[in-house]
């Protein structure tokens, strides 16, 4: 098979022997996999991929065919719809994967849009549902609501019920965030349009201190990304004011049993709306697999709404 591979921080698209299916796994021929902050990491060595994951093939979500169920699986038959988070090598054209982290594809969604659907709307899913219990008519905020974990959030912090507020720098795209069913504010303005109940930091530290200023009484704040640092100061008596939690998360290290639970959530609670219509993909740009450096080069650069995919020439 053909996978976009890392060596010596360089990217290519290069020949690996098929991955065969153990117990309980599938083979999925990939259609899409969608790109990640955590692949830009790994591109240049900062995030390898956890063990038992192949350490030169990035990629942390997919969606494809089953062509091959190993021995004992069964949740799923040859040439169904699927998607799912993996540990890294979701960028190939064919893929082993527990069939616990397996969701059906909604019919309604194209390759693309399910190729960027796993990693983000889990990672979304579970930061505000799972760890911060959003409640009905809780005020959550977003930073970085233009991204692909963003603009999951804005859409499910609406389904759950909560007022949603979104902050986004690029002024471009603020109308597009706003029609996702955010309000939408310069990040440099935020703890004025406080309080909040709960707040999905997906920038960086440095919004950290001015986040437990901006927070309610007995607010959470969720981190889950820090592109823009990860390191800072806080005056921990503004948090016991507040009687408020700090949740960090990390999706990618986690055990299966972790994943599929994590899975099982968004298959039940998620895909019922993204399968009416009433949750969307946005998907900014896809890329053919034999381009995956200008994808890299895509996303690394900003200013996009949503996902970034690579497209397998197979694909439908
Ligand atoms: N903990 C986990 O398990 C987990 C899982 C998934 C993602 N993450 C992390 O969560 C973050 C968001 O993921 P994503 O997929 O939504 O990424 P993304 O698509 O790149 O979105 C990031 C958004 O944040 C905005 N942003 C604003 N200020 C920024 C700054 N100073 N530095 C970087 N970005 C800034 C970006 O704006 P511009 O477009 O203008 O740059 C972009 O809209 C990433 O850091 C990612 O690595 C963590």
């Amino acid at each position: 098979m053909r996978a976009v591979t890392i060596k010596d921080e360089q990217l290519a698209v290069s020949e690996h022997p098929d991955p065969v299916p153990g117990t309980g796994e599938v083979l999925v021929a990939v259609r899409a996999a969608g790109l990640n902050g955590a692949d830009m990491m790994q591109r240049i060595g900062r995030y390898p991929a956890p063990p038992g994951s192949p350490q030169d093939i990035p990629g942390m979500e997919f969606a494809g065919e089953v062509s091959v169920c190993g021995p004992g699986a069964q949740r799923f038959k040859l040439g169904d719809r699927v998607m799912g988070i993996v540990g890294g090598g979701g960028q190939a054209e064919l893929v082993v994967v527990h069939e616990r982290q397996l969701m059906p594809v909604p019919e309604n969604l194209s390759w693309p849009q399910a190729g960027g659907v796993p990693e983000v709307f889990l990672t979304a899913h579970d930061a505000l549902l799972t760890q911060a219990q959003l409640c009905l008519g809780e005020r959550l905020l977003v930073h970085g609501g233009a991204g692909g974990v963003g603009t999951a959030a804005i859409q499910l912090g609406r389904l759950a019920g909560a007022r949603v507020v979104a902050t986004v720098r690029d002024t471009s795209l603020r109308e597009q965030v706003t029609a996702l069913g955010a309000e939408v504010i310069d990040p440099e303005d935020f703890v004025e349009h406080g309080p909040f109940d709960v707040v999905l930091e997906l920038v960086g530290a440095p919004n950290l201190a001015a986040n437990v200023q901006a927070l309610a009484v007995g607010g959470r704040i969720v981190v889950i990304g820090v592109a823009a640092g990860a390191k800072t100061e806080l005056n921990l008596l503004g948090l016991m004011a507040k009687r408020a939690r700090i949740h960090g998360s990390m999706l990618r290290s986690r055990p299966l049993e972790e994943k599929a639970i994590a899975s099982r959530r968004v298959e039940h609670e998620v895909l019922p709306a993204l399968a009416s219509g009433a949750l969307t993909v946005p998907v900014h740009e896809t890329f053919p697999l034999e381009q995956a450096v200008a994808a890299y080069d895509s996303f690394a650069a900003g200013g996009k709404l949503g996902k970034i995919v690579l497209v397998m020439s197979h694909a439908a």
